[in-house]
């Protein structure tokens, strides 16, 4: 009976992550996954969220009965209010609302369904090149293959704006188009403000719809108001929008799946039955979401002196993505490795869109043992100051190979 079933392609961040695991080699380096490690390549819990762990782990007051299908609201409202900033006059006018969902991914998925089968959304443009589950997402969600808006220069490794502005302008009314609100993945190169406004503007005249993919606030630089800039100005022009917020990266809560689905509409008549739609999609999919992410989230964002820890923790972590960064660029150029190198510290976040082509990567995995995916996206957080060097002779002989 199951003869039918055809083979299908492994997930390729996931493939990397298992051949790195298996490799023996004493100085392999993992520049594949997004997922942060200290500077001796280890995974971190945030102190903060083991402290809170404790605390959850000795309440003898919680217990594990079913959330609802929105989820845990005083999380979904702490989050919401982290994104949009606590006095947001989508919260002040009640036009604005969260759900808790797993994680990003889990968000975009809630939100891609909701947009395609309760609001009749059709067509959705995502960035080229986008983190590539987004395709996936949005496919399983129901929408036809998605269509492509320019972004990376591969020449002059920046922003490719005025392909993007002219993709935009030619895209059909009601499209959905994602934007990754900061740190944008791959490629590590995000819109100035300005930037920004005239693609808001543009946006606005062709009634563009903003879905934000919202996975590094606060992780790619260190400041949580910055890193929303995109959304909250979006909202400030009166768009209606969705925003997918992640907490594996910020609160280093991976395995968790803790996320949240923000939605901004221009009035609050859309929020009841809004809301009773999604209870629907929840309710035929997984049910009800996990509590134990959300209440880490929230008891951080609720309390003053846990909210100061964890920002601590944030600044640590962006701090020493950026040292990489000028490390990595510094080891390169002494090496006087050819082609130039600058965009490795113009870019923010978790990851370096580096211009290697795949001939490079395939040499750089095989000879070096550095894992990386194939469009030559590295994630600096597997860079350390015992490797870093390592990795700098192995890419200068990479290209010059
Ligand atoms: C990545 O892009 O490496 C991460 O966001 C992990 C993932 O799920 O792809």
């Amino acid at each position: 009976r199951f003869s039918c079933v055809e083979a299908a392609p492994p997930v390729e961040i996931f493939a990397l992550s298992r051949s790195y695991k298996e490799d023996q080699f004493p100085q392999k380096v993992d520049l594949g996954i997004g997922a942060y490690r200290t500077n001796e390549g280890k995974p971190w819990v945030l102190p903060v969220v083991r402290k809170v762990e404790q605390q959850i782990a000795t309440d003898v007051t919680l217990n594990h009965e079913y959330l609802s299908q929105l989820g845990y609201e005083e999380f979904s409202k702490s989050a919401t209010k982290m994104l949009l900033g606590n006095d947001s006059p989508a919260l002040t006018e009640g036009r604005g609302f969260g759900v808790q969902c797993l994680s990003g991914t889990g968000s975009l998925r809630v939100g891609a369904e909701f947009l395609i089968n309760c609001a009749k959304f059709k067509t959705y443009y995502m960035s080229s090149p986008t983190w590539p589950n987004h395709r996936l997402v949005f496919k399983n969600a129901g929408f036809q293959d998605g269509k492509l808006y320019r972004y990376w220069d591969a020449s002059n490794r920046k922003l490719d704006l005025d392909g993007m502005l002219e993709d935009l302008k030619n895209a059909p009314e009601d499209s959905v188009i994602i934007l990754h609100a900061c740190a944008h993945n791959p490629t590590g190169i995000d819109p100035t403000k300005d930037q920004w406004k005239q693609i808001a503007d543009i946006m606005e005249q062709r009634k563009l719809f903003p879905f934000f993919d919202c996975a590094y606030q606060g992780f790619a630089s260190g400041n949580l108001e910055n890193d929303s800039w995109a959304v909250r100005y979006f909202v400030s022009r009166g768009f209606e929008l969705l925003c997918a917020q992640s907490f594996a990266k910020n609160f280093g809560l991976y395995n968790e799946r803790i996320g949240n689905l923000t939605l901004v509409f221009k009035d609050s008549s859309p929020v009841v039955n809004v809301r009773a739609q999604i209870t629907l999609l929840v309710r035929g999919n997984y049910s009800n979401p996990p509590v134990h992410g959300a209440r880490i989230v929230s008891k951080v964002l609720n309390d003053a002196t846990l909210y100061e820890e964890w920002q601590g923790h944030i600044k640590e972590m962006s701090g020493r993505i950026k040292e990489m960064r000028q490390a990595l660029r510094n080891k390169l150029e002494e090496l006087g490795t050819p082609g130039t190198w600058e965009h490795i510290t113009n870019q923010i976040g978790m990851f370096s869109y580096t211009g290697l082509n795949q001939p490079q990567v395939q040499y750089l995995v095989e000879k070096f043992h550095v894992y990386l995916p194939k469009s030559g996206r590295i994630s600096i957080c597997g860079l350390n100051t015992n490797n870093v060097e390592y990795v700098a002779k192995a890419f200068y002989e990479a290209v010059s190979n």
